[in-house]
């Protein structure tokens, strides 16, 4: 094409160009291609935009206060006023556009954050990976256990305040006051301003963590007439330092039973029925004369049996026992010539303990599950 042409060509091309934007007129065109490469350039980046601060960031550049659109907005002031519901209807066109592109990026934005927050999609039809449920706790099992021996010999079950009074705890259990169980060495005591509903005192006696369940058997003798047969499983207190036997808190059931003629011979029963439900049929019992302030006699209880794995066919300890000390009928207003009774208490983890061929207490507090499910 010979040059000339070509310039002709181009020539003509601008003219047709000149003749285009005069029929459009100048302002809008360009308003036209200004307000196109936003959007486009808007398009084009909201794919890109991961996070709250970018959204931010990009909002602004186009709709801040120097903002792409906001510069296209002000721009108004130059178009022709005969031009201006053109340009006007175009730029609220491109600001609903410009809204739409900032609403589904948020919205992209908000859903991404909570997947993140939600983790990793979860097929609710699988199996659980731990599979084992839960279980009773060997404390809990071996109270319902002994609960149930007495139970069979007519033995309901008394509850009793762990907060105590020192009444309770001891004085009605006939325990005199430079008793050693008494001794802020091994109980615990509270202030004397303490003041507790639940038990409520017998005069103007101290408030104590109880160092046995023996204070249900005053609470209940107290609340019903003999004759009664009753057990008080609870949490107990006493100042120990933890180590394989000792805990500052552990558990005891208490029994009492207080009728016309109960006997010595009756407490040898019913232990020996407890021995061999909880220890065997083949399990032995021994009364060893101990002393306790409110029985008389006293006596340490031993069993042996055959089944107790490494503790097989020894003497071991388990429980205090006795009549009721009469003493402990008066202070409750019975009549120690006609009724009379016999107690005893045991640790609830000890005869665990014994039962299990556990060797140290601290077990049963620590929730150690590898403990725990050797019990499910
Ligand atoms: N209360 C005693 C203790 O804690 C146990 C016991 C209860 C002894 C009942 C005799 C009668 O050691």
């Amino acid at each position: 094409m010979p040059q000339n042409d070509k310039q002709t060509l181009t020539h003509r091309a601008s003219r047709f160009a000149t003749t285009h934007i005069q029929y459009q007129s100048a302002p809008l065109f360009l308003m036209r291609q200004q307000l196109a490469t936003i959007l486009e350039t808007a398009r084009n980046a909201a794919p890109t935009i991961l996070s709250r601060a970018e959204f931010e960031t990009f909002k602004a550049g186009i709709a801040g206060p120097n903002g792409s659109l906001t510069a296209a907005m002000k721009s108004m002031a130059s178009v022709p006023k005969d031009e201006r519901p053109a340009v006007g209807k175009l730029l609220n066109q491109t600001k609903s556009e410009i809204e739409k592109i900032f609403a589904n990026t948020l919205a992209r934005i908000e859903q991404n954050e909570i997947a993140a927050r939600l983790g990793a999609p979860i097929d609710p039809s699988l199996e659980p990976p731990d599979v084992a449920v839960g279980s009773i706790h060997p404390l809990t099992q071996t109270r319902e256990e002994i609960a149930a021996v007495f139970h069979k010999l007519g033995f309901t079950i008394a509850d009793g305040p762990e907060i105590e009074t020192e009444w309770y705890c001891f004085d009605a259990l006939n325990t005199p006051p430079d008793h050693p169980a008494r001794d802020m060495q091994d109980t615990f005591f509270f202030p004397p301003a303490t003041r507790c509903p639940d038990a409520p005192k017998h005069a103007t006696e101290a408030y104590l963590l109880r160092s046995h369940t023996s204070s249900v058997q005053i609470r209940e003798m107290l609340r019903r007439p003999p004759p009664l047969r009753i057990i008080a499983p609870g949490r107990c207190f006493r100042r120990d330092t933890a180590d394989a036997t000792h805990s500052a808190n552990f558990h005891q059931i208490e029994g009492l039973w207080i009728d016309e003629n109960v006997s010595l011979r009756d407490l040898k029963c019913v232990l020996d029925f407890f021995a061999r439900e909880m220890f065997g049929t083949n399990a032995q019992i021994r009364l060893r004369p101990s002393f306790f302030p409110f029985t008389e006699p006293s006596f340490e209880m031993d069993i042996k049996s055959p089944n107790l794995g490494r503790l097989s066919d020894r003497w071991l300890e388990i429980m205090g026992c006795g009549l009721v000390d009469p003493n402990v009928l008066k202070n409750t207003g019975h009549d120690p010539t006609r009724w009379t009774g016999l107690a005893f208490g045991m640790g609830i983890e000890r005869i665990a303990m014994l039962r299990y061929g556990i060797d140290d207490i601290r077990h049963f507090y620590a929730n150690d599950l590898r403990f725990l499910r050797q019990f499910a």
